[in-house]
């Protein structure tokens, strides 16, 4: 069998994702493109550990050139839906970075691209795919909790330290510009796949201050974002991404599932163990399990993932990446994606382009509620063609050059203004290298 050949667009946190192609037998790495050479470099040194000699790029229209059968984007965040629909529509599979896309028109063109190429669309939501919440997965699917009745996610993840060498101080770099829910995938979109359910409607909240990185460091939008968000089962899902101060090295990155017949959770702040309860027969009865949870699929692989991608300290301690690989998630986006791609049945865990569009529209529609005072807002079910020509012109976000006067700002009542200055001091902390003298945090 020819092996398939992979292309990577984006060697920052590409390179995690790049990683766990190169465990695998079927693939072979055979394109990198980063316009930063100090990324193309990083993705140099972990291609040499390994012996493999990809080419490299830093234009993508020579890169799109390459003979390559799929491709990971892990480009700017607003940025993923034009690639990836120009991939597609070159016949390309296409794994993407989260959000999906930055706009509903997107939404739209994502799922027609995929639809009518017939390739294969996954989104690189590795939070689905942790240690805790890979296996509340296979309970939820064993029944032991029954039907999700209400869930709560928690991305609460301060990035202020990796801020000055993401953005370098470009005032218009995607960290700077996003608003307080766009980022809200690896809130919501673990409990929408656990459950397999889909989201109907959003009523979205923003705290006053505390973004997801303060204003001296450039951020224009708010503060956190917090979404209600509606299932197609009646059940409500709680997200809320933001980047409240806590302690180094601990995040909450949570999620609790309350079912009709029990409860699962995490407890990622201080372990990684999970908690089950279920209701016997006998009401207020029951049993409770704290446990760690066992990988139950490509164990062996997800292993030597890990195991490999410790060997280059070099590498991932000095990126965003250092931690546990976000509790092994980092090692299953792509290891689905490939499966998908050869039509295994292991594939059906990945998150196709529906779920994928659902998960950023939580984020989109979240946003418009938070513009409109907090009315709910319904988040269209775009697998339904007949809908779909309600929202090709709905292009409303906070990229000038995409939204034209559709342009909306990164928080309600405008703006953050931030002094140019900031942004000089910003790009002086990159050239130092700093954050890297800091430390950098466990998950991102
Ligand atoms: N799933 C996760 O846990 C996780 C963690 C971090 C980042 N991300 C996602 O990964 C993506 C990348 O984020 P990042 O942290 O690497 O920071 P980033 O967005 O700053 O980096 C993107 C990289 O792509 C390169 N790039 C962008 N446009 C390019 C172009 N036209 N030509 C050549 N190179 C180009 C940049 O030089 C940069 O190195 C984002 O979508 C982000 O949301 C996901």
């Amino acid at each position: 069998m020819n092996k398939i050949k992979v292309g990577a667009f984006g060697a920052f946190r590409g390179i995690v994702l790049m990683q766990s192609m190169l465990v695998m037998p079927e693939v072979e790495l055979v394109a990198v493109l980063d316009k930063d050479i100090n990324a193309l470099n990083m993705a140099k040194r972990m291609a040499e550990t390994v012996g493999i000699q990809p080419a490299y790029y830093t234009d993508f229209e020579e890169f799109f050139k390459h003979d390559m059968d799929a491709v990971i984007l892990s480009n700017f965040a607003t940025e993923h839906a034009p690639f990836a629909v120009r991939l597609m529509n070159s016949g390309r599979h296409v794994m993407s970075e989260v959000p999906a896309c930055e706009n509903v028109a997107q939404c739209v063109e994502l799922i027609e691209a995929a639809e009518k190429n017939g390739v294969v669309y996954t989104m690189a939501e590795n939070y689905c795919y942790m240690d805790d919440t890979f296996e509340m997965k296979r309970r939820y699917e064993l029944g032991d909790i029954g039907e999700i009745s209400y869930a709560e996610g928690a991305y609460i993840h301060d990035q202020s330290s990796q801020h000055p060498s993401k953005t370098k101080g470009d005032p218009d770099h995607w960290r700077n510009t996003i608003y307080s829910t766009f980022y809200c995938t690896h809130a919501v979109n673990p409990l929408l796949f656990i459950s397999d359910t889909r989201p109907v409607q959003v009523t979205g909240l923003e705290t006053p201050t505390m973004g997801l990185v303060p204003h001296d460091l450039g951020y224009k939008g708010g503060g956190a974002g917090i979404l209600m968000v509606r299932l197609n089962n009646g059940g409500v899902v709680r997200g809320i991404v933001a980047g409240f101060k806590r302690e180094p090295w601990a995040d909450n990155i949570n999620y609790t599932i309350y079912g009709t017949k029990g409860t699962m959770e995490t407890h990622a702040i201080h372990d990684h163990n999970i908690s089950v309860y279920i209701e016997r027969e006998k009401f207020g009865h029951g049993t409770k399990e704290d446990y760690y949870p066992k990988r139950f699929i490509a164990a062996d692989e997800a292993e030597q993932f890990l195991k490999e991608a410790y060997s280059h300290p070099d590498i991932f301690t000095k990126t965003t990446l250092s931690g546990q690989f976000h509790r092994c998630g980092d090692f299953y986006p792509g290891y689905f994606f490939i499966q998908k791609i050869l039509g295994r049945q292991e594939g059906k865990y990945a998150v196709d382009v529906y779920r994928a569009v659902d998960a950023s529209l939580c984020g989109i529609m979240a946003y418009r509620s938070i513009l409109n005072g907090g009315s709910p807002v319904d988040i269209p079910d775009l697998r339904d063609k007949n809908i779909r020509d309600a929202y090709r012109g709905d292009i409303a976000c906070t990229t000038k050059a995409v939204a034209g006067d559709q342009l909306i700002p990164s928080r309600p009542g405008g703006n953050y203004e931030v002094d140019p200055a900031v942004y000089e001091y910003v790009r002086k902390l990159a050239e130092q290298g700093v954050p890297a003298e800091h430390g950098y945090r466990k998950e991102d």
